[in-house]
């Protein structure tokens, strides 16, 4: 390794990732070292500019240890997702030269350098609109281009996995479906592209932040409580979700709301009832949560065809689905009727935006 004078220089990459918001949950483990599900899942990566997480890592001579900030605030590395994700992306590093800089890094230094990580979420952290997904992704890449790793996808998305099992799916844009495999090793637990961004255009999203604490079990410990003691778990891996999986994957390729809809919002509930079969329950939706469903169904009764599905992910906060701008509008006005915002709300931050919208309600 060399450097321009010996301890002064650092390398910085960054990268950006975003969320990822599943249809088909993924929710408990067959192994928790290598975060393998117990039931595929499927998933639709949300446009960058509106949910995601922006990682900068850097890498110094001078740095004594690894270390991260989250949202500005210094966490601890020790836990062993972290150290999965260095420990395969340093397996991985190549040499790297900066000639402006000077900087001349062989494949064996990265062993001894060590690395500092800044990562910001530009939505709310661990309160169930995936920041794991977005956050582990995103390390992942930033590593691998600081690091000038050349692994395809794949593989990045194998590494994402073992920092947190959702963030394997953000790796992709559009449609994903992270098969769960059969191998002990994990080799075949891979998430590949169902569709590109593209391929439904016309779907709008709309979030509504109900809540942005966060919240108190994590999707880890919760899942890992429901797996010992939810028997409804094992009954919908099992028996519901394999036909779930094939008519969803189904309706994406027709473009086929009414049957997405049925399945995205049954999946949705059956995974807060398996929370709720869990010894003891967990709450992940509160009454607000109770009160967009109710309204989301009641419109769609009305109707005679959906209009519009739900899915709430390990946490409070709603995420819906239009079929197009229209119902997405349609939508909003029913929410800031029902939930209707403080009278000195500047409105111009409920329009609707190109594809999503982050709304405080209720
Ligand atoms: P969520 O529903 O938001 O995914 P989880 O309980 O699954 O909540 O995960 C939250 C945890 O994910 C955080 O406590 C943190 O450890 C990790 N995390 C969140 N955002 C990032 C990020 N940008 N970079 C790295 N890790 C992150
Ligand atoms: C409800 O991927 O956050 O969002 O693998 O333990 O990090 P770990 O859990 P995580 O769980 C996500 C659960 C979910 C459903 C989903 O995203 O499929
Ligand atoms: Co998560």
């Amino acid at each position: 390794m060399t450097g321009e004078s010996e301890k002064s220089w650092i390398l910085m990459a960054t990268a950006r990732s975003p969320t990822n918001i599943a249809v088909i949950k993924y929710w408990g483990k067959r192994d928790e070292e290598l975060i393998l599900p117990v039931n595929d899942s499927i998933s639709v990566t949300l446009d960058p500019d509106h949910l995601s997480a922006t990682t900068t890592v850097a890498v110094s001579p001078s740095f004594e240890q690894d270390r991260m900030w989250l949202n500005g605030k210094e966490i601890s590395l020790s836990g062993g997702r972290y150290q999965n994700c260095l420990r395969e992306i340093r397996k991985r590093a190549r040499d790297v030269e900066d000639e402006k800089k000077g900087i001349r890094i062989q494949k064996d230094d990265w062993n001894n350098l060590h690395v500092h990580i800044a990562s910001y979420n530009n939505f709310p952290t661990a309160a169930g609109l995936a920041s794991s997904a977005a956050g582990f992704a995103c390390l992942v890449f930033a590593l691998a281009k600081l690091m000038n790793v050349k692994e395809e996808y794949g593989e990045l998305s194998s590494i994402a996995r073992q920092g947190s099992g959702s963030a394997c799916r953000s790796i992709y844009g559009g449609f994903v479906k992270w098969a769960m495999g059969n191998n002990p090793d994990g080799s075949d637990s891979i998430a590949i592209q169902l569709a590109e961004e593209t391929h439904w255009n016309d779907l709008f999203i709309v979030i509504a932040v109900v809540s942005s604490k966060q919240k108190e079990t994590s999707s880890t410990s919760g899942m890992r409580e429901s797996v010992q003691t939810s028997a409804l778990l094992k009954y919908r891996a099992e028996t519901v979700v394999p036909s779930r999986v094939l008519k969803i994957e189904e309706a994406i390729r027709d473009h086929d709301f009414a049957s997405f809809a049925r399945i995205t919002c049954a999946d949705s509930n059956q995974f807060h009832a398996i929370c709720l079969d869990t010894t003891p329950p967990i709450f992940y939706m509160n009454d607000t949560s109770h009160r967009i469903i109710s309204l989301v169904e009641r419109w769609n009764q009305s109707e005679g065809t959906l209009q519009v599905a739900y899915t709430f992910d390990a946490g409070p906060n709603a995420v819906m689905i239009a079929p197009n701008r229209q119902a997405a509008a349609l939508l909003l006005q029913r929410l800031l009727f029902y939930f209707p915002p403080p009278q000195d709300t500047d409105l111009t931050s409920y329009i609707l935006g190109d594809k999503s919208i982050l709304q405080e309600a209720g």
